[in-house]
């Protein structure tokens, strides 16, 4: 199976429903998209995928939200509260001290739940409720299980999450805890937990909404979407680049389908196509040691660590998806230490804009690979923040400024402010 950018539109196989249905990326092997649970391919335990008999042009798009793009997604509408539109904002001291002729920040963390993963649920709980099952279950960094136990309630199905015990930021673990998913915390860490996840999906003890769950990743897509209509709106012009965090990859590997899909419709030329990159932490790079091995797949870590436990992974199981969309766009993968980590979310911050480290990964690598001259001073590029600052608040007050004890006494506070910067 080709995922080369400028491979041919799909036919549609006679199993298609609606006009959509599954491919195995790695054998071709079709099915019908609800007729039965499946994750991976029956044949050869492939990755799926979801393929289009029509696909839409951005003239095709309206409304708001991920579901203004309902026509590039397998269902007309979903379990929604109120994701996507996220804003592209802008950033003109850090464009100016990175050195590049444009730098937008696609603020994710302003989504419902305060991370992309809103997107991904929007799409696949309402999968969940078509396939009527009657629990749902992931495996989390955090950002999933919160979004999922926000979407599952809302839908009024059992949500059960696992997670790596003591690796959780504290705001995500109170989002999941609130809107009533069973907890378990798990003694291992995320790549432990997604192998427990999984073998209960296997055995129908739940449905599984990892980004291994095919669906997840359509709702995704709709940031590629939507960064690439920001800057037309703006200029006209594409984005050379967009650089992003990576844990499992599937934010990669969404935002390259989005965009083979358009040159696929023919509304985007192969040469305006974003380079993509990714970012990952030192501590937990399995993705960038591939792309610099030019390897065809990635080598499990088994020892990780990383302030930025979001992407504090070491298997990225979406890697088949996204180390093609890496290569075809372009685009290249670059590790960052935690201190330039937290160096970034500070840089972001003082520009009003608060995010977690995993987010600051991406401003991180975008300065690293500028100053290596991989990334040119003429290019426009997105960076995407993948999650809110109030996600990981002891990471916050860490990386900020500490507070400063006065009395309750207006000559002691001037005083105060007097003796000290
Ligand atoms: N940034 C944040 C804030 C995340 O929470 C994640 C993944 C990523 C980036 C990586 O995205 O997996 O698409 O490459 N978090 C998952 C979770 C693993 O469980 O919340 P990816």
């Amino acid at each position: 199976m080709s995922l080369d950018l400028a491979s041919a539109p799909p036919t549609p196989p006679p199993d298609a429903e609606n006009g959509s249905w599954l491919a195995c990326i790695e054998c071709g092997e079709t099915h019908a998209p609800f007729d039965a649970i499946r994750y991976r391919c029956d044949d050869c335990d492939g990755l799926l995928e979801v393929r289009y008999a029509d696909l839409p042009t951005f003239e095709d798009f309206s409304g708001r939200g991920v579901w203004r793009y309902a026509d590039a997604l397998p269902l007309e509408a979903g379990v929604t509260i109120s994701e996507g539109d996220t804003p592209l904002y802008r950033a003109p001291r850090l464009e100016s001290d990175i050195g590049v002729e444009t730098l937008r920040i696609k603020h994710e963390g302003m989504n419902p739940t305060g991370s992309f993963k809103d997107r991904g649920m929007t799409v696949g709980v309402a999968v969940a409720r078509e396939l009527g099952v009657d629990r749902l279950a992931c495996a989390s960094t955090g950002n999933t299980s919160a979004a999922l136990a926000a979407y599952g309630s809302r839908a009024g199905v059992e949500t059960l999450v696992l997670l790596p015990a003591g690796k959780v930021a504290a705001g995500k673990v109170a989002q999941a805890s609130l809107h009533g998913a069973r907890i378990l915390e798990v003694d291992g860490n995320f790549d432990a937990c997604l192998d427990v996840v999984q073998s209960l999906a296997a055995g129908g003890e739940a449905y599984l909404l990892n980004s291994l769950n095919p669906f997840r990743l359509e709702g995704q897509k709709t940031i590629g979407l939507e960064i690439l209509e920001g800057f037309r709106a703006d200029d006209g012009a594409h984005p050379d680049r967009i650089v992003l965090p990576v844990g499992n990859a599937g934010n990669t590997a969404a935002l390259y389908k989005a965009f083979r899909e358009l040159v696929q419709a023919g509304a985007l030329a192969v040469d305006e196509v974003p380079k993509l990159t990714g970012v990952q932490a030192a501590g937990a790079a399995p993705m960038v040691e591939a792309v610099e091995n030019g390897a065809d797949a990635v080598r499990r870590w088994d020892d990780v660590e990383t302030r930025a436990t979001a992407i504090r992974i070491g298997n990225p199981v979406n890697a088949p998806k996204a180390l093609p969309g890496i290569r075809e766009t372009g685009g290249t993968a670059v590790a960052v230490a935690d201190e330039e980590i937290t160096t970034a979310q500070r840089d972001l911050a003082s520009e009003g804009i608060g995010v977690e480290p995993a987010s600051a990964a991406s401003v991180a690598g975008l300065r690293k690979l500028r100053a290596d001259g991989v990334v040119g001073a003429d290019e426009r590029v997105a960076c995407l923040t993948t999650g809110h600052l109030l996600k990981d608040p002891d990471a916050a007050a860490a990386a900020g400024r500490d507070p400063e004890p006065v009395s309750a006494a207006v000559d002691d506070v001037l005083a105060h402010l007097e003796s000290t910067e």
